[in-house]
């Protein structure tokens, strides 16, 4: 099967091979905790791995939380996600997960990429829908992701805990590195013929054929796009992480060679000389069904969540969350060329089911599906080539229904009108809400985040503080 990526004769340089499998969707909403912890994120990202249960989660019956429930097993769990919106690095979140849409049970990382959107010819977007990889299962859309061994046969030092990092920038809307160079080939889209991945032209290694561009293809795609995502592969050896969470690491020095990065022989530079595993990410995106709509002007018209109609602010994410040393293990021990999962011995296989059935709901609280009149955020489309700047006033939703957040505003009252803001100005607070008809019963105090605020036989509080919502754990 791996011969429909890779023909065999490119795969007989790797010495220690690799890792493969899918991540299946958790979750796909304006969340970024790297880049802007505590706060919705400026655009909608899609998020895969691992979840965690709530460790604030106590045999009380009916407590305030800012989280949301997720049905897994057949019993209720009240989840406080690790990926919520600041992921404390000092905790060991693998140890806290409760389930990961990855292949592996051990991988409770997260990776995150944005997401693209249709432009129809009438101004409306509508998200790009996700499908699976070849080769990799039935997960519901998500990623493809690997763990590659550099082809020297160097040892590899796995990411450690509390390590991560960002490839890309959502700024970008031009060219700014050699192509030759490894950051120059580490972002790149394919552009599949009808018969996707077993297409003929289709097979050579990521980011290095006919079919492969640094910007979107400004053609239709008859079988879909396939974004590719290489993560730099040298470390500092110190930093688990930099203000710009990107610093601590680089790419190998040189030129890629024509077989592209998966064979990239360079070392690594003197400031970053600790040689990570090659972090890769595969997404397909299904443009078929609006290849039939494409503009009459020839204009290709596929954006990112960031407004990007380029290509080049692709961006990923990185935070690593492998149990114990599980990852160090498999990359030692799993040399199966093909990376194919089962081959792994050193790790737990999961189903398509097991890895499906582990999602997350949104919280913040807009539309992302359907067609939108906008991107969700303040994202106007920027075609570039100067940096793509941020609004400077935006009236999108900041914050969740739930976690860290306010309680949304509500509706406008009918026959009210909204003014909208002057350009440059900040939003005016909501209007008070409609006073009540009846006077309100007198009320006992806010019950905090993580009281009981309800349950057979409860006579406190049942009114939760600001943020937080009164959910059902159990009747006692
Ligand atoms: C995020 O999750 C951690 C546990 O991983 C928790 O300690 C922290 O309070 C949470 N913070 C927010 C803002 O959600
Ligand atoms: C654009 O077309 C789509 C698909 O027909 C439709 O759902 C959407 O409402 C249209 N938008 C506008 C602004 O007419």
């Amino acid at each position: 099967m791996w011969t429909s990526f890779l023909p065999l004769a490119l795969l007989a340089p790797f010495a220690d091979a690799l890792l493969r499998f899918p991540c299946s969707q958790l979750v796909t909403q304006r969340f970024d905790p790297l880049v802007t912890p505590g706060q919705v994120s400026p655009h909608i990202h899609q998020i895969i791995g691992g979840i965690m249960a709530n460790p604030h989660l106590r045999s009380a019956t009916i407590e305030c939380v800012g989280a949301f429930y997720f049905i897994a097993r057949s019993q209720l769990f009240t989840l406080w996600h690790r990926f919520n919106l600041s992921m404390d690095p000092s905790l060991d979140l693998s140890s806290l997960a409760t389930c990961t849409t990855c292949r592996f049970k051990e991988d409770n990382s997260n990776y995150w990429t944005a997401v693209m959107f249709f432009k129809h010819p009438n101004g409306s977007y509508i998200r790009v829908p996700q499908i699976a990889n070849a080769a990799t299962g039935a997960p519901n859309g998500g990623m493809t992701v690997y763990y590659i061994q550099p082809q020297s046969g160097e040892r590899v030092t796995a990411f450690r805990k509390g390590f991560r990092m960002i490839v890309g920038n959502p700024m970008l809307r031009t060219r700014t590195v050699d192509p030759n160079s490894a950051q120059g080939r580490a972002l790149t889209f394919r552009c599949w013929g009808a018969q996707g991945a077993n297409d003929p032209q289709a097979q050579s290694a990521p980011g290095t054929g006919p079919l492969d561009t640094i910007e979107l293809p400004n053609r239709a795609c008859a079988g879909g796009i396939r974004s590719n995502t290489f993560f730099p592969s040298c470390w500092d050896g110190v930093n688990l992480d930099t203000p710009d969470h990107s610093s601590h690491v680089a790419y190998p020095l040189g030129t890629v060679p024509a077989a592209g990065l998966f064979f990239n022989p360079g070392a690594c530079p003197s400031t970053h000389p600790v040689r990570l595993p090659l972090l890769f990410m595969e997404t397909v995106w299904d443009t078929r069904p609006f290849n039939s709509m494409w503009p009459t002007d020839g204009s290709q018209p596929f954006v990112f969540s960031m407004g990007d109609p380029t290509g080049y602010g692709h961006h990923g994410d990185y935070v690593f969350g492998w149990e114990g040393d599980s990852l160090q293990r498999a990359m030692d021990t799993c040399t199966d060329i093909g990376g194919n999962p089962p081959s792994c011995r050193a790790l737990t296989v999961l189903s398509d089911a097991d890895i499906n059935r582990c999602t997350q709901s949104v919280q913040v609280n807009e539309r992302t599906t359907g067609y939108l009149p906008a991107l969700p955020g303040c994202n106007p489309i920027q075609p570039g080539p100067a940096q793509a700047t941020m609004p400077a006033s935006c009236d999108a939703v900041s914050t969740t229904g739930g976690i860290g957040g306010s309680v949304p505003t509500p509706p406008p009252a009918p026959g009210t009108t909204q003014v909208p803001p002057a350009p440059g100005t900040t939003l005016a607070p909501p209007p008070p809400p409609p006073a009540p008809t009846q006077p309100p019963a007198p009320q006992a105090p806010a019950v905090p985040k993580w009281g009981q605020c309800g349950g057979i036989g409860w006579t406190g509080g049942t009114t939760c503080v600001a943020g937080s919502t009164c959910q059902r754990q159990n009747d006692w």
